[in-house]
């Protein structure tokens, strides 16, 4: 997620900038830049102040690499970490974004969503733009704004024009002694030592420095100057009261988890709306997907959809494969993306091949995609990481906009997955067979999960007792059927991942062709077993497994109190559309392999042996 640092005060601000943008790394980003405003050192007193900036793709050290020989000079400056949303991650697209003259530089996080009529209007008006962002705008409107207002007037003037959110923070040389910062939906606090300011999208950019701190709310603006903090809601200046913050750095970035795992798992109704926002149409059931535009005529066509990735993202798409073959009519195939590149598959124009990856960057993945194009068919993405390889080389695609995963184990990227797999489906069917009313019902219920998600944190506590009960066993078979078989096989990889106990994810109708052999009162079976269409199944699995004297821990639809007389254990999730169900049933999973890992000692962010992204065959 992109991030925000800024200074104002007697020291350089150079090298505060810097390091607070290193603090901000943990967010993940894929650029980085400052900018600083300091008296033009070849234009004389005359010439008054200048803006300095400086912008690299990549890690905050290939920023630093520009400084080498060249510091940029100055007591006041802004600086940002990218998370590419509109536009390649490339240092064009790297904040801080100026006007046309270069006299104002905007560091912003967040999303202006009229940003393409503001910039075809001011296009229009002569202004020349230098990037694909939408932040860039806002450079280009302060610049329209009289030269003589002061810059906490300009902002105040042009922010009733921005739709959408945002935290920023603006330098101007026509106004060069000051900072000026704006929130409404993005997070922006101000650290305060002295007559020394800091402003940061999140304190942990300069914890180092102060806990002194004052957190700005939506709709407030600030102008921050050696005079001080001057605090401005509705062009009113007020008084605001800063506070102390008692918590490490470390312990900000995680926001008081004591694990991003923990953390990215407690984001995950925010993750389903954030991926699912401006994406419905609810009235008539319709999903729309920007990114599958050009592909629309192609995707009506089609007779055969091939999914491909690796674990997690493998699994989403088995989920995928059901519900697009359900709700949408099409043929689909989910495979191993690694197999997929060195079998012979039978492509032909009617065929679509679609990647899924959270990171937009595993080898085999991307293999895939390769050949696929190298036959000739129409390549589609789904993936979280926005300007990722694949991203890039796949014809048309959508990303999940679950925001960056830092915990190695996928979490909040897998289940934004199998949302932005609800999308295409309503999305593929509604140009097919499926009926409105159907289409309706989807839509309306992919806005209920939030909710339903949150509902399911509440037995959090009892989920980590039942965790802790069961991690003195050494194997565990996860059994799901139907929508729930990928999430018996997830589950189990979310097991096997951080806490190193063997575990083995069957679709529930295979355990009596073989792991039912392995089955005896050390052997925990752990059911998916939600009242659907397959409920009766699952039921006759869980008692075939008690027969074998197997503990059995159950997952359940609320009211389901029949499962009281079956299961050992059982924890209970809200009532979906049963294509919705694994959104749901994968939440008390990921929460009972994260407290199994932790009462083991284990560290779930690092688990040993694996990387976030697989870029090696
Ligand atoms: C499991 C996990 C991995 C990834 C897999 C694909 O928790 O994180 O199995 O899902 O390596 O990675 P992406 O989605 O980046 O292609």
């Amino acid at each position: 997620m992109c991030g925000i640092i800024g200074y104002i005060g007697t020291k350089q601000a150079l090298p505060i900038l810097l390091e607070g943008l290193r603090r901000l790394e943990y967010r993940g980003y894929d650029s980085a830049g400052v900018a600083l405003v300091a008296p033009d050192p070849l234009g004389g007193e005359a010439s008054g102040s200048k803006i300095f900036t400086e912008r690299a793709a990549g890690k905050v050290s290939e920023l630093e690499n520009k400084f080498i020989d060249n510091n940029l000079p100055g007591l006041i400056g802004i600086g940002h970490t990218r998370w590419a949303t509109h536009g390649a991650p490339k240092e064009e697209n790297a904040h801080p974004h100026g006007d046309c003259e270069n006299n104002i530089a905007v560091v912003h996080n967040g999303i202006i969503e009229n940003y393409q009529e503001l910039k075809n209007e001011l296009a229009a008006r002569g202004h020349k733009f230098r990037s694909e962002t939408d932040t860039e705008v806002i450079a280009h409107l302060l610049e329209d704004e009289p030269k003589e207002l002061s810059l906490e007037k300009k902002l105040m003037n042009i922010l009733p024009r921005l739709v959408g959110t945002y935290g920023l923070a603006v330098i101007d040389k026509n106004d060069s002694k000051k900072i000026v910062v704006a929130r409404l939906g993005s997070p922006l606090v101000i650290g305060i030592r002295g007559s020394e300011f800091f402003i940061a999208s999140d304190p942990s950019a300069f914890i180092s420095q102060t806990r002194e701190v004052l957190y700005l709310d939506d709709g407030e603006v600030a102008a921050l100057s050696p005079q001080g903090i001057e605090i401005i809601e509705k062009g009113i200046s007020k008084n605001k009261q800063s506070e102390l913050l008692e918590w490490s750095a470390e312990k900000i970035e995680k926001q008081g988890y004591p694990h991003f795992m923990l953390k990215e798992i407690n984001e995950q109704p925010k993750v389903i709306e954030d991926t699912i926002r401006g994406r419905l149409e609810e009235k008539d059931g319709l999903a729309h997907l920007g990114g599958l535009k050009e592909a629309e005529e192609k995707l009506r066509k089609i007779e055969k959809i091939i999914i491909v990735g690796c674990g997690s993202a493998l699994y989403s798409g088995k989920i995928g494969e059901y519900i697009i073959e359900e709700y949408a009519g099409i043929p689909v195939e989910c495979e191993y993306a690694s197999e997929f590149r060195y079998r012979k598959p039978v492509l032909d124009d009617s065929t679509a091949v679609l990647a899924v990856s959270q990171s937009g960057e595993t080898a085999d993945t991307l293999a895939a995609i390769r050949e696929a194009k190298r036959k000739g068919v129409l390549t589609l993405g789904m993936v979280n990481a926005v300007g990722s390889t694949i991203a890039r080389e796949t014809d048309a695609g959508i990303y999940n906009h679950a925001g960056p995963e830092i915990g190695v184990a996928s979490t909040k990227a897998f289940i934004s997955q199998v949302a932005a797999f609800a999308l295409i489906t309503l999305f593929l069917g509604r140009q097919r067979q499926m009926s409105a009313v159907t289409g309706v019902r989807i839509a309306e219920e992919l806005k209920t999960l939030p909710e339903k998600i949150s509902q399911i944190f509440s037995q959090k506590e009892q989920i980590e007792s039942i965790a802790e009960k069961y991690a003195k066993f050494s194997n565990f078979l996860y059994l799901g059927r139907k929508y729930n078989a990928p999430i018996a096989l997830e589950g189990a990889l979310k097991l096997k991942e951080i806490s190193y106990i063997h575990a083995e994810g069957y679709p529930a109708g295979e355990m009596k062709h073989g792991p039912i052999a392995l089955l005896d009162k050390n052997f925990p079976v752990v059911a998916i077993a939600p009242k659907d269409s397959v409920y009766e199944k699952m039921k006759s699995a869980i008692e075939e497994a008690k027969a074998r004297q197997a503990p059995v821990l159950a997952l359940t639809t609320e009211g389901n109190n029949e499962m009281e007389n079956l299961a050992d254990d059982i924890i209970y999730i809200p009532k979906t559309l049963e294509m919705l169900t694994p959104i749901l049933s994968i939440i008390p999973l990921q929460l009972f392999a994260y407290y199994i890992a932790v009462s083991k000692g284990y560290d779930p962010d690092r688990p040993r042996n694996l990387a976030k992204s697989v870029t090696v065959e």
